[in-house]
């Protein structure tokens, strides 16, 4: 028998037997969401979610969420948990270059901050997660982050007091899966909403920003280059220089989320360490790429990167002032590579962008009650 009939066998008698199963068991419905409906506040200045249908907002689910993330028997040694490396203090980063997990491993990535993720399409720096239920299977079983497997996670929540209960009032089942446990945290982070920053208040007309952080947003929405040049941009039109800062390309500022959710090679190597997004599409256009981070909160993440190999914003700003590095796949709006090119910022326009940085930074998110510790699982 050739390959494709042995498959076709192998379906067909698959689809039987499963067919069959659902027929003598009695198989009870998937489980669903249950619960009250959670009432998500989106500030006026941001887009509306969507929320997937599968995974509703239910107050029972994102309480549930919320011991899950601090919750550090998901990990081999019982000893981390997603907030070891998501720190709600550091918008949810953990403030190293690179990562730890529990075997003391480092890893060669930067944790990532949780800011409005519940617009994101793509997860990780390479967006090899389409979703966040996604996302979250794999820090857990992560060999160099909580380094456990889900057999051995799930029995420990389910001989908890708490847990079993918990998941029955938000899932309507008190078996515990790994699918329930991703639901659930991915429903926590759909609440990690920034949107009440200065920035933000002035953008809903609640209050103003200063005059220096006024000019770092216009600096940051202008093309680069001197005003008035024609500069060429590989594969598109050339664009007329405006004395601003180009940060708006990648970075969109429009819908206020500061990312345009693709991925892009923002000049930082020659010759290449790290894939990026070629791991997931095995294009080698794609090498080097990385998922374009939102920058809300930024003053209080570094370092930056996704190695972070930057210490501080300076070295960011010095970064791109220098134009970056020239390679096959990098971006057509690093439009200095060239050696004898740069972008421009002079001093002051430097302070005035990191004035606007400043303004994006939420406290009230940054110490939210409801992003805390709610300590051991209870009902
Ligand atoms: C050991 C540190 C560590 C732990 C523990 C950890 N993470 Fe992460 N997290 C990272 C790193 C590093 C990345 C980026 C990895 C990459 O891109 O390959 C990341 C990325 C993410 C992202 C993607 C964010 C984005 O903008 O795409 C989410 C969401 C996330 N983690 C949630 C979690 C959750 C939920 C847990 C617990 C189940 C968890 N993390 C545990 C270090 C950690
Ligand atoms: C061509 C697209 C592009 C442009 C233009 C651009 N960025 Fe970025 N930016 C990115 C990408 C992609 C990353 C992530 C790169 C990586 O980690 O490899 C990034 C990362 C950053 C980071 C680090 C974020 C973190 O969480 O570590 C900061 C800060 C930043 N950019 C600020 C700026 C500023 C300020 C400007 C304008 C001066 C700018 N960017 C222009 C695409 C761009």
């Amino acid at each position: 028998m050739n390959r494709n009939a042995l498959i076709f066998l192998s379906l067909i008698t698959g689809v039987l037997a499963s067919s069959s199963c659902r027929r003598d068991d009695r198989e009870p419905d998937p489980p669903t969401n249950v619960g009250t409906p959670y009432h998500l506040y989106i500030p006026s200045n941001l887009p509306p979610m969507d929320i997937p249908a599968d995974n509703p907002l239910t107050v029972e689910g994102v309480a549930l969420g919320r011991f899950l993330f601090y919750e550090e028997r998901l990990s081999g040694d019982n000893g981390m948990s997603c907030a070891s490396c998501h720190a709600p203090a550091l918008a949810f980063s953990d403030g190293k270059s690179v990562s730890k997990g529990i075997d003391s491993i480092a890893g060669n990535r930067s944790s990532m901050p949780l800011i409005n993720l519940g617009y994101g399409q793509f997860f990780f720096w390479d967006g090899r997660a389409a979703s966040l239920e996604q996302q979250v299977l794999q820090p857990v079983t992560n060999p160099i982050e909580m380094h456990e497997t889900w057999p051995n996670a799930m029995s420990k929540l389910q001989a908890d007091a708490a847990y079993p209960m918990l998941f029955e009032r938000a899932f309507g089942t008190d078996h515990i899966d790994s699918l329930l446990v991703a639901k659930a945290i991915a429903q926590f982070i759909r609440t990690m909403v920034s949107g009440t920053s200065p920035f933000d208040k002035y953008k809903r007309g609640e209050g103003t920003l200063s005059p220096d952080a006024q000019s770092g947003f216009d600096l940051f929405k202008q093309e680069g280059g001197a005003i008035g040049q024609i500069i060429p941009v590989a594969g598109s039109q050339p664009v007329i220089g405006q004395g601003g800062a180009d940060c708006f390309h990648c970075h969109t500022a429009d819908a206020g989320l500061f990312t345009d959710e693709q991925f892009h090679n923002n000049g930082l190597d020659v010759t290449f360490s790290d894939p990026g997004r070629a791991d997931v599409t095995n294009d080698p256009a794609d090498m080097a790429k990385f998922k374009t981070p939102t920058l809300r909160n930024i003053m209080i993440t570094a370092p930056y990167m996704h190695d972070g190999r930057f210490a501080n914003i300076n070295e960011v700003l010095d970064h791109y002032n220098s134009g970056g590095h020239a390679s096959p796949t990098v971006d057509p709006f690093m439009k200095f590579t060239d050696p004898d090119m740069e972008l421009g910022l002079t001093p002051t326009k430097r302070q005035q962008i990191i004035a606007f940085l400043n303004s994006l930074t939420d406290e009230e998110f940054l110490s939210n009650p409801a992003f805390q510790d709610p300590g051991p699982p209870h009902l």
